[in-house]
Protein backbone atom coordinates (compact mmCIF):
# COMPACT_ATOMS: atom_id res chain seq x y z
CA UNK A 1 0.00 0.00 0.00
CA UNK A 2 1.24 3.77 -0.81
CA UNK A 3 0.54 4.44 2.98
CA UNK A 4 3.64 2.18 3.76
CA UNK A 5 5.61 2.71 1.08
CA UNK A 6 5.76 6.48 2.01
CA UNK A 7 6.23 6.18 5.66
CA UNK A 8 8.54 3.00 5.22
CA UNK A 9 10.75 5.46 2.64
CA UNK A 10 10.71 8.69 4.68
CA UNK A 11 12.11 6.59 8.06
CA UNK A 12 14.96 5.70 6.09
CA UNK A 13 15.94 8.45 4.66
CA UNK A 14 15.79 10.57 7.63
CA UNK A 15 18.24 9.05 9.74
CA UNK A 16 20.78 9.63 6.68
CA UNK A 17 19.41 12.87 6.06
CA UNK A 18 18.36 15.04 9.13
CA UNK A 19 20.03 17.63 10.55
CA UNK A 20 21.57 17.86 13.61
CA UNK A 21 19.39 20.15 15.81
CA UNK A 22 19.64 21.14 19.31
CA UNK A 23 16.06 20.83 20.00
CA UNK A 24 15.76 17.31 18.21
CA UNK A 25 18.22 15.57 21.16
CA UNK A 26 15.68 15.93 24.23
CA UNK A 27 12.15 15.18 25.21
CA UNK A 28 12.19 18.22 27.56
CA UNK A 29 8.98 20.12 26.75
CA UNK A 30 9.67 23.82 27.99
CA UNK A 31 12.74 23.27 24.95
CA UNK A 32 10.80 21.88 22.28
CA UNK A 33 7.96 24.10 23.40
CA UNK A 34 10.77 27.60 22.92
CA UNK A 35 11.87 25.69 19.80
CA UNK A 36 8.57 25.40 17.97
CA UNK A 37 7.39 28.67 19.03
CA UNK A 38 10.49 30.34 17.96
CA UNK A 39 10.24 28.52 14.31
CA UNK A 40 6.74 29.80 13.44
CA UNK A 41 7.11 31.69 10.43
CA UNK A 42 11.08 31.32 10.77
CA UNK A 43 13.53 28.91 8.95
CA UNK A 44 16.07 27.10 10.80
CA UNK A 45 18.89 29.02 9.86
CA UNK A 46 17.55 32.75 11.53
CA UNK A 47 15.93 31.10 14.75
CA UNK A 48 18.91 29.24 16.00
CA UNK A 49 20.98 31.91 17.32
CA UNK A 50 17.39 32.77 18.85
CA UNK A 51 17.26 29.53 20.35
CA UNK A 52 20.50 29.91 21.82
CA UNK A 53 19.97 32.76 23.56
CA UNK A 54 16.95 31.84 25.09
CA UNK A 55 18.05 28.90 26.72
CA UNK A 56 20.83 30.84 28.25
CA UNK A 57 19.31 33.21 29.34
CA UNK A 58 15.84 31.50 30.69
CA UNK A 59 16.90 28.08 30.79
CA UNK A 60 13.95 26.82 32.88
CA UNK A 61 9.93 27.90 32.45
CA UNK A 62 10.59 28.70 35.85
CA UNK A 63 13.38 31.57 34.63
CA UNK A 64 11.17 32.61 31.80
CA UNK A 65 8.20 33.34 34.03
CA UNK A 66 10.16 35.37 36.46
CA UNK A 67 11.94 37.50 33.39
CA UNK A 68 10.43 41.08 32.87
CA UNK A 69 8.42 41.18 29.58
CA UNK A 70 11.44 44.10 28.64
CA UNK A 71 13.90 41.70 28.48
CA UNK A 72 11.98 39.58 26.45
CA UNK A 73 11.28 41.20 23.88
CA UNK A 74 14.66 42.42 23.68
CA UNK A 75 16.08 38.62 23.25
CA UNK A 76 13.66 38.65 20.59
CA UNK A 77 14.39 41.63 18.90
CA UNK A 78 14.82 41.52 14.87
CA UNK A 79 12.69 37.69 14.75
CA UNK A 80 9.12 39.63 14.09
CA UNK A 81 5.62 38.90 15.01
CA UNK A 82 6.29 39.55 18.30
CA UNK A 83 2.93 38.67 19.82
CA UNK A 84 5.02 35.25 19.68
CA UNK A 85 6.84 36.51 22.79
CA UNK A 86 4.27 37.93 24.65
CA UNK A 87 2.61 34.55 24.46
CA UNK A 88 5.07 33.35 25.28
CA UNK A 89 6.21 35.16 28.49
CA UNK A 90 1.83 34.46 29.12
CA UNK A 91 2.46 31.09 28.28
CA UNK A 92 5.49 30.21 30.87
CA UNK A 93 3.73 32.10 33.73
CA UNK A 94 0.69 30.65 33.76
CA UNK A 95 2.33 26.64 33.91
CA UNK A 96 4.14 28.24 36.58
CA UNK A 97 1.85 30.03 38.58
CA UNK A 98 -1.68 28.00 37.59
CA UNK A 99 -0.29 24.10 36.74
CA UNK A 100 2.37 23.82 38.90
CA UNK A 101 5.18 24.53 36.56
CA UNK A 102 3.65 21.04 34.89
CA UNK A 103 3.48 21.32 30.96
CA UNK A 104 0.25 19.91 29.74
CA UNK A 105 1.23 16.33 28.58
CA UNK A 106 -1.28 15.83 25.77
CA UNK A 107 -2.47 17.42 22.29
CA UNK A 108 -5.50 18.67 23.76
CA UNK A 109 -4.47 20.37 26.72
CA UNK A 110 -1.68 22.00 24.76
CA UNK A 111 -4.29 23.63 22.80
CA UNK A 112 -5.29 25.70 25.61
CA UNK A 113 -1.89 27.56 25.91
CA UNK A 114 -1.48 30.71 24.35
CA UNK A 115 0.02 31.15 21.13
CA UNK A 116 -0.32 27.75 20.80
CA UNK A 117 -2.31 26.06 17.60
CA UNK A 118 -2.81 22.77 15.88
CA UNK A 119 0.42 22.47 14.29
CA UNK A 120 2.82 23.37 17.35
CA UNK A 121 0.55 21.44 20.02
CA UNK A 122 1.14 18.35 17.69
CA UNK A 123 4.73 18.83 17.99
CA UNK A 124 5.03 19.23 21.40
CA UNK A 125 2.73 16.48 22.12
CA UNK A 126 4.63 14.09 19.27
CA UNK A 127 8.03 14.67 20.22
CA UNK A 128 7.88 15.33 23.98
CA UNK A 129 5.03 12.67 24.86
CA UNK A 130 5.16 9.91 21.57
CA UNK A 131 1.31 11.05 21.13
CA UNK A 132 0.35 9.89 17.54
CA UNK A 133 -0.94 13.13 16.26
CA UNK A 134 0.53 14.13 12.87
CA UNK A 135 2.11 17.77 12.80
CA UNK A 136 0.48 19.67 9.55
CA UNK A 137 2.88 23.29 8.29
CA UNK A 138 3.85 24.19 4.79
CA UNK A 139 6.58 21.48 4.53
CA UNK A 140 4.00 18.95 5.25
CA UNK A 141 1.11 20.21 2.92
CA UNK A 142 3.90 20.37 0.14
CA UNK A 143 4.91 16.44 0.56
CA UNK A 144 1.85 15.07 1.02
CA UNK A 145 -0.18 16.59 -1.60
CA UNK A 146 2.63 16.07 -4.50
CA UNK A 147 2.91 12.59 -3.50
CA UNK A 148 -0.82 11.89 -2.64
CA UNK A 149 -2.16 13.95 -5.85
CA UNK A 150 -4.37 15.94 -3.25
CA UNK A 151 -5.30 19.50 -4.78
CA UNK A 152 -7.34 20.71 -2.70
CA UNK A 153 -7.16 24.53 -1.95
CA UNK A 154 -4.53 24.61 1.35
CA UNK A 155 -5.67 28.04 2.30
CA UNK A 156 -9.60 26.92 2.31
CA UNK A 157 -11.22 25.73 5.68
CA UNK A 158 -11.86 22.43 3.30
CA UNK A 159 -8.58 22.18 2.38
CA UNK A 160 -7.10 22.42 5.78
CA UNK A 161 -9.05 19.51 7.46
CA UNK A 162 -8.78 17.49 4.12
CA UNK A 163 -4.45 17.52 4.91
CA UNK A 164 -5.17 17.20 8.30
CA UNK A 165 -7.16 14.16 8.16
CA UNK A 166 -4.70 12.56 5.72
CA UNK A 167 -1.74 13.50 7.46
CA UNK A 168 -3.35 11.55 10.83
CA UNK A 169 -4.15 8.57 8.52
CA UNK A 170 -0.70 8.26 7.64
CA UNK A 171 0.44 8.58 10.65
CA UNK A 172 2.48 5.15 12.53
CA UNK A 173 1.77 4.50 15.78
CA UNK A 174 5.22 3.28 16.81
CA UNK A 175 7.00 6.12 16.14
CA UNK A 176 4.99 9.06 15.91
CA UNK A 177 7.71 11.64 16.49
CA UNK A 178 10.34 10.05 14.23
CA UNK A 179 7.53 10.58 11.64
CA UNK A 180 6.64 14.33 12.17
CA UNK A 181 10.24 14.93 12.45
CA UNK A 182 10.93 12.76 9.34
CA UNK A 183 7.92 14.54 7.04
CA UNK A 184 8.98 17.82 7.96
CA UNK A 185 12.68 17.57 7.29
CA UNK A 186 11.96 15.59 3.79
CA UNK A 187 9.49 19.11 3.15
CA UNK A 188 12.85 21.37 4.15
CA UNK A 189 15.51 19.39 2.46
CA UNK A 190 14.26 17.33 -0.76
CA UNK A 191 10.81 18.20 -1.37
CA UNK A 192 11.87 22.03 -1.30
CA UNK A 193 9.15 24.20 -3.15
CA UNK A 194 11.84 25.28 -6.25
CA UNK A 195 13.24 23.04 -8.50
CA UNK A 196 13.46 19.51 -6.51
CA UNK A 197 15.65 16.91 -7.22
CA UNK A 198 13.59 14.61 -8.06
CA UNK A 199 15.66 12.20 -9.50
CA UNK A 200 17.36 11.56 -6.14
CA UNK A 201 14.15 11.13 -3.90
CA UNK A 202 13.06 7.90 -2.32
CA UNK A 203 9.60 8.30 -3.38
CA UNK A 204 10.41 8.97 -7.17
CA UNK A 205 8.43 5.50 -8.08
CA UNK A 206 4.96 6.20 -6.88
CA UNK A 207 4.82 10.01 -6.60
CA UNK A 208 1.81 11.34 -7.76
CA UNK A 209 2.92 15.04 -9.10
CA UNK A 210 6.52 13.23 -10.53
CA UNK A 211 4.58 10.77 -12.38
CA UNK A 212 2.25 13.47 -13.76
CA UNK A 213 4.23 16.67 -14.42
CA UNK A 214 2.51 18.32 -11.14
CA UNK A 215 5.62 18.91 -9.26
CA UNK A 216 5.20 23.15 -9.97
CA UNK A 217 1.51 22.79 -9.41
CA UNK A 218 1.52 21.14 -5.89
CA UNK A 219 0.21 22.46 -3.56
CA UNK A 220 -2.71 24.31 -4.86
CA UNK A 221 -2.48 27.64 -2.89
CA UNK A 222 -5.36 29.99 -4.18
CA UNK A 223 -5.32 33.06 -1.47
CA UNK A 224 -2.47 35.65 -1.82
CA UNK A 225 -1.36 37.46 1.27
CA UNK A 226 -2.62 40.72 0.71
CA UNK A 227 0.39 43.46 1.60
CA UNK A 228 -0.53 47.06 2.52
CA UNK A 229 1.40 50.44 2.68
CA UNK A 230 2.07 52.68 4.91
CA UNK A 231 4.02 55.46 5.59
CA UNK A 232 6.22 56.76 8.78
CA UNK A 233 7.95 59.91 9.90
CA UNK A 234 9.70 59.30 12.67
CA UNK A 235 11.05 62.08 15.03
CA UNK A 236 14.26 61.00 16.68
CA UNK A 237 14.76 63.60 19.11
CA UNK A 238 17.61 64.34 21.01
CA UNK A 239 18.91 66.66 24.03
CA UNK A 240 22.08 66.19 26.04
CA UNK A 241 23.06 62.76 24.74
CA UNK A 242 19.08 61.30 25.67
CA UNK A 243 16.60 60.34 22.96
CA UNK A 244 12.78 60.44 23.36
CA UNK A 245 11.21 56.91 23.04
CA UNK A 246 7.88 55.61 23.24
CA UNK A 247 6.23 51.98 23.88
CA UNK A 248 4.24 50.92 21.67
CA UNK A 249 1.14 50.12 23.31
CA UNK A 250 -1.43 50.16 20.95
CA UNK A 251 -3.02 47.08 19.06
CA UNK A 252 -0.87 47.41 16.06
CA UNK A 253 2.30 46.02 14.98
CA UNK A 254 5.44 45.89 17.50
CA UNK A 255 3.30 45.72 20.22
CA UNK A 256 5.58 46.55 23.55
CA UNK A 257 8.57 47.39 21.42
CA UNK A 258 10.63 50.87 21.50
CA UNK A 259 10.30 53.11 19.10
CA UNK A 260 10.27 57.11 18.37
CA UNK A 261 7.41 59.85 18.17
CA UNK A 262 5.85 59.23 14.50
CA UNK A 263 3.48 60.78 12.63
CA UNK A 264 1.71 58.62 9.91
CA UNK A 265 0.89 59.61 6.45
CA UNK A 266 -1.45 57.99 3.79
CA UNK A 267 0.69 58.93 0.94
CA UNK A 268 5.17 58.39 -0.04
CA UNK A 269 5.02 61.85 -0.31
CA UNK A 270 4.46 63.29 2.61
CA UNK A 271 7.61 61.48 4.12
CA UNK A 272 9.65 62.36 1.23
CA UNK A 273 11.63 65.82 0.52
CA UNK A 274 10.07 67.34 3.68
CA UNK A 275 10.98 70.87 4.73
CA UNK A 276 11.10 71.77 8.71
CA UNK A 277 8.43 74.29 7.51
CA UNK A 278 6.19 71.58 6.55
CA UNK A 279 6.88 69.46 9.95
CA UNK A 280 3.69 68.73 11.56
CA UNK A 281 5.91 69.36 14.93
CA UNK A 282 3.91 70.17 17.78
CA UNK A 283 3.73 74.04 19.10
CA UNK A 284 5.31 73.32 22.28
CA UNK A 285 8.48 71.57 20.44
CA UNK A 286 8.77 74.20 17.65
CA UNK A 287 9.10 77.47 20.33
CA UNK A 288 12.22 75.54 21.96
CA UNK A 289 14.08 76.21 18.85
CA UNK A 290 15.83 72.88 17.69
CA UNK A 291 17.86 72.25 14.96
CA UNK A 292 16.99 69.90 12.44
CA UNK A 293 18.62 67.35 10.29
CA UNK A 294 15.85 65.96 7.41
CA UNK A 295 17.46 62.65 6.85
CA UNK A 296 17.91 63.21 2.51
CA UNK A 297 18.34 59.74 1.69
CA UNK A 298 15.77 57.56 0.49
CA UNK A 299 13.03 56.69 2.96
CA UNK A 300 13.65 53.13 4.50
CA UNK A 301 11.85 50.25 3.23
CA UNK A 302 10.86 47.73 6.09
CA UNK A 303 8.69 44.39 4.38
CA UNK A 304 6.91 42.68 7.01
CA UNK A 305 4.31 39.87 6.32
CA UNK A 306 1.28 41.71 5.78
CA UNK A 307 2.65 45.59 5.47
CA UNK A 308 5.31 47.65 3.67
CA UNK A 309 6.31 50.00 5.94
CA UNK A 310 8.02 52.89 4.33
CA UNK A 311 10.07 55.25 6.83
CA UNK A 312 11.95 58.44 7.31
CA UNK A 313 13.67 60.28 9.57
CA UNK A 314 13.70 63.38 11.32
CA UNK A 315 16.69 64.16 13.84
CA UNK A 316 15.66 66.85 15.98
CA UNK A 317 18.78 68.51 18.65
CA UNK A 318 17.76 70.56 21.41
CA UNK A 319 20.05 72.78 23.38
CA UNK A 320 20.69 71.35 26.60
CA UNK A 321 19.14 74.39 28.30
CA UNK A 322 15.53 73.31 27.63
CA UNK A 323 15.75 69.76 28.63
CA UNK A 324 13.56 70.74 31.69
CA UNK A 325 10.86 72.39 29.23
CA UNK A 326 11.33 69.35 26.76
CA UNK A 327 11.04 66.82 29.92
CA UNK A 328 7.64 68.37 30.50
CA UNK A 329 6.90 67.74 26.95
CA UNK A 330 8.19 64.18 27.08
CA UNK A 331 5.91 63.13 30.45
CA UNK A 332 2.70 64.84 28.78
CA UNK A 333 3.07 62.49 25.78
CA UNK A 334 3.65 59.46 28.27
CA UNK A 335 7.11 59.21 26.16
CA UNK A 336 10.20 58.55 28.42
CA UNK A 337 13.65 60.09 27.73
CA UNK A 338 16.72 57.61 27.94
CA UNK A 339 20.45 57.84 27.86
CA UNK A 340 22.96 55.53 24.78
CA UNK A 341 22.77 52.40 27.23
CA UNK A 342 19.21 52.27 27.81
CA UNK A 343 18.44 52.88 24.22
CA UNK A 344 20.48 49.94 23.30
CA UNK A 345 18.98 47.51 26.19
CA UNK A 346 15.48 48.19 25.06
CA UNK A 347 13.52 45.96 22.70
CA UNK A 348 12.84 47.87 19.17
CA UNK A 349 12.11 47.03 15.98
CA UNK A 350 14.32 46.15 13.09
CA UNK A 351 13.64 48.96 11.63
CA UNK A 352 14.88 51.19 14.61
CA UNK A 353 17.68 49.27 15.30
CA UNK A 354 18.63 49.72 11.05
CA UNK A 355 18.40 53.40 11.32
CA UNK A 356 20.30 53.80 14.17
CA UNK A 357 23.25 51.73 12.74
CA UNK A 358 22.79 53.55 9.00
CA UNK A 359 22.13 50.26 7.75
CA UNK A 360 20.26 51.80 4.39
N1 LIG B 1 10.40 23.88 11.88
C1 LIG B 1 9.44 23.85 12.81
N2 LIG B 1 9.66 22.88 13.70
C2 LIG B 1 10.81 22.29 13.34
C3 LIG B 1 11.58 21.23 13.87
N3 LIG B 1 11.20 20.61 14.98
N4 LIG B 1 12.70 20.88 13.22
C4 LIG B 1 13.06 21.53 12.11
N5 LIG B 1 12.40 22.54 11.58
C5 LIG B 1 11.28 22.92 12.17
Amino acid sequence: MNFNYFTENLLRWYPLNRRDLPWRETRNPYIIWLSEIILQQTRVAQGLPYFHAFINKFPSVEALAGAPEEEILRTWQGLGYYSRARNLHACARNIVHERNGKFPDNYKKLLEMKGVGPYTAAAIASFAYREQIAVVDGNVYRVLSRFFGLDVDISSHQGKKAFGKLANEIIPAKTPDEYNQAIMEFGALQCVPKNPNCQQCPLRTRCHALQNGLVETLPVKEKKVKVKSRYFLYYHIQIDGHTVVRKRNEKDIWQGLFDFPLAEYSSLDRIVNIEPDSLDLPEKLRLLEPNYTISSEKPFKHLLTHQRIFASFVNIKFGANHKEALKKWVLSENYSLVNASSLESLGKPKLIVRYLNQEY
